[in-house]
């Protein structure tokens, strides 16, 4: 399959999280590429059929800046993707209580929305009990891969 990649990160976690599963996803012969930039047009989604968002939370339940452009215009232009399947990858901290995962939980209301479809439950990796989240998610990629493509 081929696997779009948008991940969203502040200070890194979500990155080093992101690029772990894109090994594990290479490793099981899937071919992953990883939005950049340049909002709605940069990101192409009209040609992606498979993506898993991995975003981290920042502010009060914010989405993070690198991927904010594109959050904003899907949420403005609300194109149909009804095509998509998609999974979520989501790091926050539980102290920050009701915002707790609010970027993850964000943008799978939106993808859900846009009449995309996701497969799996959310992944949502809390730092106060997931001191490796690269490894929780390589762990979980497996059953990802079993959900989306059976
Ligand atoms: C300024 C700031 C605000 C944050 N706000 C939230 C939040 O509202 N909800 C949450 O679950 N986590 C929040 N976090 C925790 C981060 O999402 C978490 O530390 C994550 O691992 C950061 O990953 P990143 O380096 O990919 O951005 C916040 C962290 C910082 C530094």
């Amino acid at each position: 399959m081929d696997i779009y990649l948008i991940v969203g990160s502040e200070s890194g976690n979500t990155e080093m999280v992101a690029d772990c599963v894109t090994t594990a996803l290479e490793e099981r012969g899937h071919s992953v590429s990883r939005y950049r930039e340049g909002g709605l047009e940069g990101a192409a989604l009209a040609d992606k059929k498979v993506v898993l968002v991995c975003s981290s939370t920042t502010g009060i339940g914010d989405i993070p800046q690198n991927v904010e452009p594109l959050y904003a215009e899907l949420t403005k232009k609300r194109p149909s993707l009804g095509h998509v399947r998609y999974g979520v990858i989501g790091l926050g901290d539980r102290n920050y209580k009701d915002s707790f995962l609010g970027a993850p939980k964000k943008w799978d209301t939106l993808f859900a929305e846009l009449g995309a479809t996701r497969v799996g439950s959310r992944l949502e990796l809390d730092s106060t009990d997931n001191p490796t989240p690269d490894e929780d998610a390589v762990a979980w990629v497996p059953s990802w891969l079993a959900a989306i493509e059976g």
